[in-house]
This record gives structure tokens, C-alpha cells and sequence, in this order.
């Protein structure tokens, strides 16, 4: 979703405000503008569509104030109010085309406050939220604040969420940046200063960072940057160091960065339990988890909240837990969990699952949460994100930086960390020795199952090549794998645009079965394990009603031979583990269905990485 990049220093602003977008755009936008401030002239650019467009306008339109400028602000923009057009495309400007900004979020107060700004003369040339805070900001300025202080006072006006970074002509190589909600950071490097809504914008430049929280404004300049809180109260730094690396950004040597992470699976679970085995006391380590320690003891019930792919790895999760564990659980897409009035009593724990940890509506339902008074939780992917800093005690993924759109190794990883959440939970509970030691064992032999399920991709192109021209999926799987088949079925509706259910297999006669032909193929999951004669059963219903069927199986099982069109074998590992391997060959097909579209894999249409609107 939006993506935020400014710099301050001595080079020339233009290229590192470019490369930086063309990070971001991994994210998700529609239009995107940059706007170079150069001694005091201020000059804005804007364009519809991808990245190149901007840079055409740039080639055609550039001009020397804009080329040797150092100080400037540049924006991705995904449409929310107002449709993608230059117009509504950040920066925005006030009436006097004096001051810029960029912002991610919304305003939810902006009618009000833009009838009020209209009826003192305020013309809008937008359809857009964010200029009502341009025009409020001028406001105070005219009123005869600074730049520093018109910025906080128009934030004390603002109701909603803002990554905001703001330069004015009169103000000469500074920029104003301010969060509510939105992640924003401040990157330091020497002599030069960068903002950023996310690290992997700047990663080439510093690796040195302050992540603004709620309420805190960042002034930056070349000489030196300060932060300060809404009353204006300077804050005292906290430097953090990110240890992401170019080469996790970059896709090295591969087509895309989804096929990049899917191959990154094994080193992404190898990540996730690296340090954290315990084999002889069947038991993990997971330090994030300390300080809740005494009340995890003590919880009757959880509940996960959670979307999208994170959610159906909270749907596996969830079964995990109350197997093993012993303790039940409730698993709640975020953007319900607020608006249900569900009794939960203080023995409940919350926890959210998100890769990004910025996800606005699992965000809401830990807010939610903490004002129900109940302990929070969390896994999340990328440190220091906002999740992770508001929940009171969590694990940490480890799978490095996910850039393409649909997750991937972040789901793999998800698992494997519930898959340890497990062993916590259960061993503090009733989970003999013997049970922990086997789950651990079977956790470190991950890396190296998936490893050898990935030597077998090109057993997948050819099941690719063989359905690509089908319009319709069904997808099926039961118990563990009923999350398996949903998450397979999400991966190849949004990269592919190929209509795709998921199913749980004892459902098909309730309905789905209607749907049967040979013009719809079923990916069913259909493992040696608890529920294997009753996916036998379910593909039998759908064989008798020459519905093609392509299996996802344990190796060696040779009654599927007479049963599927096509068989993709994986090695065995336990029930709870095997969503992990099983959903793998889901992800290599929904790929290379999609290649064979010709897709833009990376940045499906209308989706955004982070979804930092609810
Ligand atoms: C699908 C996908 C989304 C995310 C969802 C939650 O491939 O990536 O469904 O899983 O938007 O995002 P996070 O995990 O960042 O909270």
C-alpha cells in the first residue's frame, strides 16, 4: 500500500527518491509523484500507472532546479478516496504551491475539515483526503506558526492514521515527518537524512533507523535531525539497526521475488528455529515470550486474529494447539474480531499473525484487545513493525524481507512458529516428554523436506502446463490440510486471476459437488495420515463424476495411482507438521499458472502488500 521515501543531504535528491519508489513498489500503487525542493522553489511531478510513466515525465520535464535539488519527497499511491489520477497522485499541495507532502492513511475527519477550509477560502484540486491537510497546515502557517509547529498543530486536528512527510519553499532542506498509526521511519546516514514508510527503501544507504512511534514528529535536515512528541517535547533518539541486506531485497538471479521466496522456504524455517530446540527436553526456547511467561501459564483460551494468508495459518495453527496443547482456540479474521461482541474473560490471550505487522485491521483488534484488558500476542515477521510493538509478548519469524505481494515463505514460517508455540504451550501443560521430543525432532527435519519437495518444481511445471487453460478450481483438503487448500486456492485466484476454491473434502456433497465436470479440475491434499480413507472417499465422488483430479500425496502410496489424473509425492512427516510441505507444491503451481498467463506476479492488480487501511 502507499509507500513514503525523503531525503536530506548533499547529494542530488531525484535518483535516491527514484530507486527508493521503485523499492516500494512491492507494496502496491497506482500513481506516483515526487517533489524536489531546491534553494526556494519547489517543483512537484506526478504520473498515473507504474513507476516508468513518472519517469518519462521526469526525462521529458526535467529541469536544472529539479536535477540539483537535495532535499525532496516522493509517494506511491494506491487509490482510496478519489480514483487514480494525477490529481489525486501525492505530493499535494496548498493554494500557494508553497509546501508538499505525502502521506499514508486516511483522514477520517476531512469533509468536516475540508468544508471549513473551503468557507475560508481554501481551493481543493484534489478528490483526496490528504489535501485537506496540505490546506491546514498552510492554514496555520498563515496564522504565523513555523513549519514545525503548523505541522503538529494540524495534526492535533487530524482523526485517523498519517506517515506524513511535509517541505516548504521557505524552509530550505528540511523535512517535517509525523506518524499516527502508519509506520514511518528516519533513517541516518552521514550528513544526509532519509525518511521512509518502510526499511527496504533506504536499505542501500544506512542501515541505522528510529521507528517514529504514534504521536512523534521527526524534523530533519542536513545538519542534524530531532524528534518531538505532540506537545512539542523533544524525544530523546532511539537507534535501532536493521539486518536486512541487499541481496535479501534484490530477486538474486531469479525471475520474480515470489519465486525467489518460495525457494527461500527451507532457510526461512531453518531461520524460525534457529536457536530456539530444545530436543532432550522435547521443549523450545522462545525468549519473545518471556515476559508473559506466568500469565501463558494461565490461559484457558485463545484467540487468533489474523488475514489473509496469515489467517489461514492461524486456521492450522489453531489445531495445532488444541491437539497438542490442550487449550482451545478461537481463530477470527482481524477485521471481524472488533466488531463481534464476543465474551472473552481476562484468561484469554489475543494473538495476531502478520508478516508485515502493519496490517490496520489486526492492529484494530490488538487495540481492541488491550482495552478489553486481555494479554496480547503476537508472530510477526518484520521487526519493530507496529504489531510487534504492541502486543505484550511475541516470536519473531526470522524469514527476512517478503517483497512479492502474495506470501509465500512468510506462510511456511507462520506454521513452523506455531508449530513451536505448540511445544511451549503444550509443555507447560500436559504434553508428555515424548510427544515434545517427536515434534521437535520432526521441526528440524523441515529445512531438508522442503528442500527436497523444491528439487521437484519442475514436476509442477508440467502439471502447470498440462491445466493452465482451465477457468475454474477446486481446492480440497481436510483437518490440517483444510487450511492447506484454502491458502492454495488464495495463492492462485490473486496471482493467476484464476477463480479458485477452497473446500473442506466431507463438504463437497453439501454443495460444491454441483460444480463437478471435466471442465473443473480439484487439487486435493490427500495424505497418509488421520483422514486418509475420507479424502480417498471425497476424490472417489468427484472421479465418478469425471471431475479431473490432480493429487498432492505421500510418497510411495501407490492407491492413488488409479484415482488421480496427476500425483505430486512428498516425503511424510507428522500430521501437524505437514501443511508446510503440502502447500508448497500449491504455491509452485499457483506460480507457474501464473507465468504462463503472463502475470505481473510480483504486484497482482488491486492488491498492496502492507494493508495498512481497514
Ligand atoms: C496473500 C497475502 C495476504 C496477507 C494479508 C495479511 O498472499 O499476502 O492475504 O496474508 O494481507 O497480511 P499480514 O500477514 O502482513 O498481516
Amino acid at each position: 500500500m502507499c509507500g513514503i521515501i525523503g531525503y536530506t543531504g548533499k547529494r542530488n535528491a531525484l535518483p535516491i527518491l527514484l530507486d527508493g519508489l521503485k523499492r516500494l513498489e512491492y507494496r502496491g500503487y497506482d500513481s506516483a509523484g515526487i517533489s524536489i525542493l531546491n534553494n526556494n522553489s519547489l517543483i512537484r511531478l506526478r504520473a498515473v500507472g507504474q513507476l516508468s510513466a513518472l519517469e518519462k515525465r521526469l526525462n521529458d520535464e526535467l529541469n536544472k532546479s529539479m536535477a540539483d535539488g537535495a532535499t525532496g519527497i516522493a509517494h506511491t499511491r494506491w487509490a482510496t478516496h478519489g480514483s487514480p489520477t494525477e490529481n489525486n497522485a501525492h505530493p499535494h499541495a496548498d493554494c500557494a504551491d508553497k509546501l508538499h507532502l505525502v502521506h499514508n492513511g486516511i483522514i477520517e475527519n476531512y469533509q468536516t475539515l475540508k468544508s471549513s477550509l473551503e468557507s475560508a477560502g481554501h481551493i481543493f484540486s484534489s478528490e483526496t483526503d490528504t489535501e485537506a491537510l496540505a490546506h491546514l497546515i498552510e492554514q496555520e502557517i498563515n496564522n504565523g506558526q513555523s513549519l514545525d509547529e503548523a505541522v503538529m498543530t494540524a495534526v492535533q486536528q487530524i482523526k485517523g492514521t498519517l506517515g506524513l512527510a511535509v517541505v516548504a519553499a521557505n524552509e530550505p532542506d528540511k523535512i517535517v515527518a509525523a506518524r499516527r498509526s502508519s509506520p514511518l521511519l528516519l533513517g541516518i546516514g552521514q550528513g544526509e537524512y532519509f525518511i521512509a514508510s518502510d526499511p527496504s527503501a533506504i536499505i542501500p544507504h544506512t542501515s541505522q533507523v528510529i521507528y517514529l512511534k504514534d504521536d512523534e514528529f521527526a524534523i530533519i535536515t542536513p545538519a542534524g535531525y530531532e524528534i518531538k512528541s505532540l506537545s512539542g517535547q523533544s524525544v530523546a533518539p532511539r537507534t535501532e539497526t536493521i539486518d536486512w541486506s541487499i541481496s535479501e531485497i534484490t530477486r538474486g538471479g531469479y525471475d520474480t521475488f515470489m519465486e525467489k521466496e518460495i525457494f527461500e522456504g527451507p532457510s526461512a524455517i531453518a531461520n524460525a528455529l534457529r536457536g530456539r530446540l530444545l530436543p532432550d527436553d522435547g521443549n523450545v526456547k522462545l525468549g519473545g515470550l518471556d515476559a508473559a511467561e506466568n500469565k501463558l501459564r494461565y490461559i484457558d483460551k485463545l484467540v487468533i486474529v489474523s488475514c489473509g494468508t496469515s489467517y489461514y495459518a492461524g486456521l492450522a495453527g489453531a489445531m495445532m494447539i488444541e491437539e497438542y496443547a490442550k487449550l482451545p482456540v478461537a481463530v477470527l479474521h482481524a477485521s471481524e474480531f472488533r466488531y463481534r461482541d464476543i465474551p472473552l474473560d481476562k484468561n484469554t490471550a489475543v494473538l495476531a499473525i502478520s508478516q508485515s505487522g502493519e496490517t490496520a485491521d489486526t492492529l484494530a483488534a490488538i487495540h481492541e484487545a488491550k482495552k478489553r484488558g486481555l494479554l496480547t500476542l503476537g508472530i510477526v515477521n518484520v521487526v519493530g513493525s507496529s504489531i510487534a510493538r504492541e502486543t505484550e509478548a511475541g516470536v519473531y519469524n526470522h524469514a527476512g524481507p517478503e517483497i512479492s505481494v502474495a506470501s509465500t515463505k512468510a506462510f511456511i514460517s507462520q506454521l513452523t512458529v506455531l508449530g513451536l508455540l505448540t511445544v511451549y504451550l503444550g509443555r507447560t501443560r500436559t504434553m508428555p516428554l515424548a510427544i515434545g521430543q517427536r515434534i521437535v525432532r520432526e521441526l528440524a527435519r523441515l529445512p531438508d523436506l522442503t528442500e527436497s519437495i523444491l528439487k521437484q518444481a519442475h514436476k509442477i511445471c508440467a502439471i502447470a502446463e498440462r491445466y493452465n487453460s482451465f477457468k475454474n478450481f477446486l481446492y480440497i483438503g481436510r483437518k490440517y490440510n483444510y487450511p492447506t487448500a484454502l491458502e492454495g486456492a488464495l495463492k492462485l485466484k490473486e496471482i493467476s486471476y484464476i477463480h479458485a476454491e477452497g473446500y473442506p473434502g466431507g463438504e463437497l456433497k453439501h454443495g460444491p459437488l454441483a460444480l463437478v465436470t471435466t471442465d473443473l479440475p480439484t487439487v486435493a491434499i490427500v495424505l497418509r495420515d488421520s483422514i486418509y480413507e475420507k479424502m480417498l472417499s471425497n476424490i472417489q465422488e468427484i472421479r465418478a463424476r469425471q471431475g479431473p483430479i490432480i493429487a498432492i500425496a505421500t510418497e510411495n502410496d501407490a492407491r492413488l495411482s488409479e484415482l488421480a489424473d496427476d500425483i505430486f509425492y512428498m516425503p511424510k512427516t507428522i500430521e501437524m507438521l505437514s501443511p508446510i510441505l503440502a502447500v508448497i507444491p500449491l504455491q509452485l503451481f499457483a506460480y507457474e499458472v501464473a507465468k504462463l498467463h503472463g502475470r505481473d506476479i510480483d504486484k497482482p492488480r488491486n492488491l498492496a502488500k502492507s494493508v495498512t487501511v481497514e
